[in-house]
């Protein structure tokens, strides 16, 4: 594939993965992105996962015929790019490997060597001339390592962005961009907002044409919608009014409950609701729409003296990826003591600009009188 007269596209896509980074189904697989950079000289912009090395190596090869890379320009550490650092050292052993000074501190921890002989340490500000194309540095600590770089290639316009602007999926798969780079950046990069949004600062100063990052497809036209999502995940503001519930339910009666305060919801013209069961529906789903939506509701019963197993994990996955600005409404049950409002509200304490509605459901149980006209008092309220 290419991207400009001058840079090809040398990555993998993998469909044998079952969970990206431990943790993340990924149905249509992934793309470790790697580009190479032909000029007088030639730069390989970042290696792929672990598995693929040969592949990658011989993708590199085809794209180069008889020449033979200058640089590895390692922008991020994390293994998905990381991991063939030293099969490719060890292919090119006259190549140069550039990349941050925290950068080469990881490559001694994770491979035992820095490369002392080869290294170009490089970070904001500094420059690396290929010939007719200039590379340009900037420092993006915490997008989403501290040792990450980004690279803006002057010449073709081209903002190789690393993690940023990425998403789930493999290149050769065709789905809905917004969806799956949603998921990723919330689960993975959505803790570091304000790193990102010091970023895109820097970026609005460059001219670009294309991103390039690695993972997901390379982005060429109307890039202003792109980095308009950024923009609003980053700084952590929905994205769309609406209202998403969240539930957990042992017996049916707390659903029942939601499944009536959806329909009121919508009766009392709410724009959008989204009902997830958090036992059910994939945890970095519900978590994106924690974070897509203005409001959400939260339902669950008392457990143990605490809340449901699934509720607790997903209010630790919002707050801890700095679940704010919000308005959030509490469904509770409990058979004898319910407590779940006042452990929900506990574990939400950290999380700045909530609005908690005023209307609280509590059900005894199953839902009666009382906790039907509590739930058309919250839906009146939420809509
Ligand atoms: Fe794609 Fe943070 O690694």
């Amino acid at each position: 594939m290419t991207i400009t007269q001058d840079i090809l596209y040398v990555g993998v896509n993998d469909h044998n993965i079952d969970l990206f980074e431990g943790q993340y189904i990924v149905p249509n697989g992934m793309a470790y992105n790697s580009y190479a950079i032909v000029d007088e000289k030639i730069a390989i912009m970042d290696s792929v996962d672990a598995a693929f090395g040969d592949e990658w190596l011989g993708n590199i090869k085809n794209a180069l015929g008889d020449r033979k890379p200058d640089y590895l320009v390692v922008q991020h550490m994390e293994p998905d790019h990381s991991a063939n650092i030293v099969s490719f050292v060890n292919a090119y052993p006259e190549a140069k490997v550039v990349s941050s000074a925290k950068a080469f501190v990881m490559m001694k921890n994770f491979f035992g060597d820095d490369f002392a002989d080869k290294q170009v340490v490089v970070g904001e500000g500094d420059k690396l001339s290929l010939g007719k194309h200039e590379l340009n540095f900037v420092a993006a600590p915490m997008v989403h390592w501290p040792e990450v770089i980004v690279t803006y290639d002057s010449t073709d316009k081209v903002l190789f962005s690393a993690d940023g602007f990425g998403k789930f999926g493999a290149l050769d798969v065709e789905e809905d961009w917004a969806c799956e780079a949603r998921r990723y950046y919330i689960g993975i990069v959505g803790k570091y907002g304000l790193p990102v949004q010091t970023l895109l600062k820097k970026a609005a100063a460059l001219d670009i044409q294309f991103i390039c990052p690695l993972h997901g497809p390379i982005l060429t036209e109307n890039l202003g919608y792109y980095i308009n999502l950024y923009d609003t995940w980053s700084s952590y503001r929905p994205e769309e009014e609406g209202v998403m519930i969240a539930y957990t339910s042992v017996y049916g009666n707390t659903k029942k409950a939601v499944m009536e305060l959806a329909d009121m919801l919508k009766a009392n013209g709410c724009p959008k609701v989204v009902v997830n069961d958090l036992a059910r529906e994939d945890m970095a789903e519900v978590v994106e729409d924690a974070f897509r939506y203005s409001k959400l509701v939260l339902a669950t019963t008392t457990y143990n003296g605490d809340i449901f197993p699934f509720m607790r994990h997903f209010i630790d996955a919002i707050t801890e990826r700095n679940y704010s600005n919000r308005t959030v409404g509490f469904i509770e049950n409990g058979s004898w003591a319910p407590t779940a409002t006042k452990v929900m509200k506990g574990m939400l304490e950290k999380s700045k600009n909530l609005t908690y509605a005023e209307s609280e459901v509590k059900i005894m149980s199953a839902l009666n009188e009382d906790s039907k006209a509590q739930l058309e008092a919250l839906a009146k309220e939420l809509a």
